[in-house]
């Protein structure tokens, strides 16, 4: 079977904040010509329009009424730009923004919030009935693909998350204390693994993943095979 018979699938790749999903998830999907769909993106775009529409108070308070109202009016989507994928909000491109601390220390209340977790999860759906996409983000294998056929819980250490994190904002040119970012890890982490709805929590059929002391190589070695192989079951057979 060459490439172009195979029954795409769904990978869905669940994990703590920083553990490097993104990375792994945009690297499979290049390799295998899949489209990439970061999740967390897409809450991060709806924190930015809640803090620029003055819906998050000096104390973090979300007004939950008023967001769930506006969400009608808040349009997320990716485009490909020479620097990578880019997430637009409402046609601007955030990409830059949404990766700043201010919308990292609010986007886990807001990522809390039922009728915002309804609109992204139809959303995301909606990106993957053609399959063929790899998602990352925290409920992907447990709420918004649970038939995917590939799964993946990755995780590694909060000390180790802290520091790419930290790493990362220094080298885009923001300033961060790593002090901050590890304290920002630690809390999203007990928010997103202790909210009501849709908690952070691996999939009974994902395969896990701890990279806090693997290399960038091996990792990509791992995501890949797996792929395969799950790419070879859902085709049963024949490929
Ligand atoms: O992966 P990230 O750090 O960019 O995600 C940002 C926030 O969005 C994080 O606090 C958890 C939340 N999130 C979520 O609740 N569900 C997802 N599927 C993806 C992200």
């Amino acid at each position: 079977m060459d490439n172009s018979q195979k029954r795409k699938i769904i990978v869905a790749i669940d994990g703590y904040s920083s553990s490097g999903k993104s990375t792994m998830a945009k690297e499979l999907a290049a390799k295998v010509g899949y489209r990439y769909i970061d999740s967390g993106a897409m809450y991060r775009a709806v924190t930015l329009y809640a803090l620029e529409n003055n819906m998050i108070d000096p104390d973090g308070n979300v007004d939950s009424g008023s967001l769930g109202k506006a969400l009608g009016d808040i349009h997320i989507d990716f485009a490909l730009t020479p620097q990578g994928q880019h997430t637009l909000l409402n046609g601007e491109d955030v990409e830059h923004r949404i990766r700043s601390m201010e919308v990292s220390s609010h986007v886990s209340p807001v990522a809390a919030i039922h009728s915002v977790r309804q609109a992204l999860t139809a959303l995301q759906q909606r990106f993957g009935t053609e399959k063929g996409i790899v998602m990352d983000g925290r409920d992907i294998g447990t709420t918004v693909f649970p038939q995917a056929e590939m799964k993946v819980f990755v995780t590694a250490s909060p000390e180790t998350r802290a520091e790419r994190r930290y790493k990362e904002l220094i080298q885009n040119g923001t300033p961060a204390k790593y002090e901050d970012v590890l304290a920002n890890v630690i809390e999203r982490d007990h928010i997103d693994e202790t909210r009501a709805e849709s908690p952070l929590r691996k999939a009974p059929d994902a395969a896990v993943l701890d990279n806090s002391h693997l290399t960038h190589a091996q990792q990509s070695e791992w995501l890949l095979n797996l792929f395969h192989e799950s790419e070879l079951k859902a085709n049963g057979s024949e490929c």
